[in-house]
């Protein structure tokens, strides 16, 4: 079996196809491929490990001889699973490797905005640390406040653990459906978006990008967040509507924003939003540990290696006919 490999990635998993007999092929050039060139590399390819593309409805009739997809993600709301369901592709991800690590990054914004930090950081750039000031750059105690997740799975439970360990904050949530591990172990309370949206100091957002996700925290909703509260995503930046995150920012509506992701990725260089103060902003770097990634690398290759071996796919996401 052939495995073709959009981008380089920890060689654990590349070893792994290795031993297991597979012949492995990686897109060397530190660019995306375009959409010819990744249905012409996927050509002479048995199975694809896929990083950092899209996978529409077009590559996918166009490589419906793949076995195999394997995700170096967790998420995929750029890869039409649809397709690959009708054309029997198997498509794999890799959760839970990635929890701890994409948490600790929501941590990281929580407190970074909290402190203003990012900020604070560039103004001693700016030769602006002078007189000081008692009542200046202030910020917030996070000890105590109310964390509110959006979508409580693997990590927005690590995020919640963390918060209650590290600062003994009450959690909130909402999701599709009640997460009873959380309430028993973190004493989480399920409410309303309105709810979570009302009574959050912290909002970290850790759901899927879906239909029904996109733009979910645009101007109306920012409205009824509190002036103190602080909005961090580690999830997907079009969850929430750039445009009416930096209005409400500006207004004081409320007290700032933590995004690990954009929309679009990369974010451009002279976004306001990069100067902003209690603004924390970092380059879609949540999963990006050494014992994240080559977990993450190794996963795919393992879900590959099942299926050329005859098995299911571990961790394969239209395993059901209804995803
Ligand atoms: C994921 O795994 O989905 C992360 O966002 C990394 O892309």
């Amino acid at each position: 079996m052939r495995v073709f490999v959009t981008r380089r990635i920890a060689d654990a998993g590349l070893q792994l196809l290795k031993d297991a007999g597979l012949e492995v092929e990686v897109w060397a050039e530190k660019r995306k491929l375009s959409q010819g060139e990744l249905i012409s590399a996927c050509g002479n390819a048995d199975a694809l490990i896929s990083a950092g593309q899209a996978l529409n409805e077009e590559f996918m009739d166009a490589c419906s001889h793949l076995k195999a997809i394997a995700l170096h993600s967790v998420g995929y709301d750029n890869v039409d699973i649809a397709a690959a369901t009708r054309l029997g592709i198997p498509v794999g991800n890799t959760p839970g490797v990635l929890s701890e690590s994409t948490a600790d990054t929501a941590f990281l914004l929580m407190q970074s905005v909290a402190r203003n930090a990012f900020y604070m950081h560039k103004t001693i750039g700016r030769g602006e640390w002078g007189f000081f000031e008692p009542t200046a750059n202030l910020g917030q105690d996070l000890s105590g406040l109310t964390l509110g997740i959006f979508g409580l799975g693997k990590i927005g439970f690590e995020m919640a653990r963390k918060c209650r360990g590290a600062f003994g904050m009450n959690v909130i949530y909402h999701n599709r459906k009640p997460n009873e591990q959380a309430e028993k172990e973190l004493d989480a309370k399920y409410v309303s978006f309105e709810e979570l949206l009302q009574h959050s100091d912290v909002l970290s957002v850790h759901t899927d990008l879906t239909p029904q996700t996109r733009h979910k925290f645009d101007e109306s909703a920012f409205k009824q967040m509190k002036p103190t509260s602080i909005f961090v995503n580690t999830a997907r930046g079009s969850i929430h509507v750039e445009t009416d995150l930096k209005t409400a920012l500006e207004k004081g509506i409320m007290w700032g924003a933590g995004l690990d992701v954009t929309s679009p990725e990369p974010m451009e260089a002279d976004n306001p939003l990069l100067d902003m103060p209690r603004v924390a902003i970092l380059p879609h770097v949540g999963s990006a540990t050494l014992k994240t990634r080559t977990a993450m690398s190794r996963l795919a290759a393992e879900n590959i290696i099942a299926v050329a071996q005859g098995r299911q796919m571990e961790y394969q996401i239209n395993a059901s006919p209804d995803v």
